[in-house]
């Protein structure tokens, strides 16, 4: 199934995002979605929030950067959390599926110690490096319920301010579905 991507504006992605259990009602089905979500939308992650669920959950698959330093990673985070960061901050442009239209510069570090558990819960602890840092930094700010808007200067902000007041009133055009707060 595929949902509509929530749009910038809606409270959803400012939240901080809670673990969930194994317990949890669908949850292989809600990481089938995603999938299927983020194919659609031709993005490289996504994080539970983007779809109206505040849940620890976030998948990404960087396989169309795949390089030969760097193959490409399809991957699921559960209950994530980054323990180490690493390495002299680097800019990337970079995107947002909830924030169409709007690119930006975004320093991060190299690498990334995290922790999380698999879609078995079974607990993972590894290194990433490249792009695939960069994605699962980016996705794990959604859980965290931070958006990449949020690292860049005053200024650049300042310049995108009305296009963001334009993006949460719905007055943007994607090719796939999203979700926007109704007009107040
Ligand atoms: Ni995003």
């Amino acid at each position: 199934m595929i949902y509509p991507i929530v749009a910038y504006g809606d409270p959803v992605l400012r939240k901080k995002a809670q673990h969930i259990t194994r317990e949890y009602d669908g949850l292989n089905d809600l990481i089938e979605s995603m999938f299927e979500t983020m194919y659609a939308s031709n993005g490289v992650g996504l994080a539970a929030p983007q779809i109206g669920k505040s849940i620890n959950l976030f998948i990404i698959d960087t396989t169309s950067f795949e390089d030969e330093k760097y193959p490409g990673l399809k991957k699921i985070f559960i209950n994530a959390e980054i323990i180490e960061e690493q390495g002299e901050r680097w800019d990337f442009e970079e995107g947002c599926l909830s924030i169409p239209h709007i690119r930006e510069n975004v320093k991060r570090h190299p690498q990334i110690r995290i922790k999380y558990v698999d879609a078995d819960f079974n607990p993972q602890e590894e290194v990433y490096d490249g792009i695939a840092a960069r994605v699962i930094q980016h996705e794990y700010d959604h859980i965290k319920g931070v958006l990449f808007i949020d690292h860049i200067s005053e200024l650049k902000k300042r310049l995108i301010k009305n296009k963001l007041t334009n993006i949460a009133k719905g007055g943007v055009k994607v090719d796939y579905k999203m979700r926007f707060m109704p007009i107040r």
